[in-house]
């Protein structure tokens, strides 16, 4: 049990706006509370035009790190000394490092969380074995087609309503890739070994996505990144059809291992249940 705050707590934490809602908190100072470490993770939400600045002021090992949500992830990139290779293919970061000769390392874990996330909800899942399809051509899907790639998918197919965001995103990523309009979704999903929904549709309360997924094969993984609810409208369908199904908690879980690992240089506790402990936070403010 941790003695309280002194001052040689170390501290990292999360940067986004909005973040009062973020589940980050949460799950790294459980894990910090069962590594009986002295450590405190909380969470910063600056002017969204002035997170430069923010980060600046941080240099030097004031803090020890930082995961970036949105709208700061591009931000987190441009503002680094050093970018891990996972943060250069995906173009946006969402772990910085503030090391003690006062540079800053950039790095992203989402790709890890979601392949993590399929492993543990899709056993047996192997990128490897057929094309993935990818619904949006946002920041947060030029992350899934960079660690989809890395990870040997043969081909990545981008669906997204405004076609010309799909190429452009096709384009940028280095490997075998695809664009298609929403409107020809059903064609993409063909031979589809998993379709990943990136998309904000419905995340605001307005149009949810209606994409019919009965032209994806039987053993497709159907994955949402989002998760509130848990259960999106895209993963229910999936369920009903019988697919195997992925949800952006388990995602969001996967990514905050690695981060924890390189904040405190010990590993997050895999016997305490923070998927749990998210769902009934979650619970508590909808
Ligand atoms: P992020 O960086 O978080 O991925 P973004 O850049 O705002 O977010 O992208 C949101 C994605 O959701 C886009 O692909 C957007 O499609 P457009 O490029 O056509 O705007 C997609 N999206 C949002 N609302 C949608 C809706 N109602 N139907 C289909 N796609 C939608």
């Amino acid at each position: 049990m941790r003695q309280g705050i002194t001052g040689a707590t170390v501290v990292a934490g999360v940067v986004g706006s909005p973040i009062t809602h973020s589940l980050s908190p949460l799950i790294h100072n459980a894990w910090i509370e069962m590594a009986q470490i002295d450590a405190v993770y909380v969470a910063f939400s600056p002017p969204t035009d002035a997170f430069r600045a923010f980060a600046e002021g941080l240099r030097g090992g004031v803090i020890r790190g930082l995961n970036v949500t949105l709208p700061f992830k591009v931000d987190a990139l441009n503002v680094a000394d050093h970018v891990a290779e996972p943060a250069a293919q995906a173009g946006a970061a969402n772990l910085l490092i503030f090391n003690p000769d006062g540079s800053i390392t950039a790095d992203n874990t989402d790709g890890l969380g979601l392949l993590g996330a399929l492993a543990a909800q899709a056993p047996g899942f192997d990128p490897r074995l057929g094309p993935a399809v990818i619904l949006g051509a946002g920041g947060a899907a030029r992350g899934a087609a960079a660690a989809l790639i890395t990870a040997g998918s043969p081909e990545v197919r981008i669906v997204n309503r405004t076609l010309e965001r799909a190429e452009t995103l096709a384009n940028a990523v280095d490997g075998n890739t695809r664009a298609f309009p929403l409107s020809a979704a059903v064609s993409a999903f063909v031979d589809a070994n998993v379709v990943i929904n990136t998309t904000s549709a419905g995340i605001t309360g307005g149009e949810v996505l209606k994409v019919p997924l009965d032209a994806t094969p039987a053993c497709a993984v159907i994955m949402d990144m989002t998760y509130k609810p848990l259960l999106t409208p895209f993963l229910a369908s999936a369920g009903a059809l019988g697919r195997r199904t992925v949800d952006g908690l388990e995602m969001l879980v996967r990514q905050a291992i690695p981060s924890f690992e390189a904040f405190f240089g010990c590993a997050a506790s895999p016997n305490l249940d923070v998927r749990a402990l998210c769902l009934a936070a979650m619970e508590r403010t909808p």
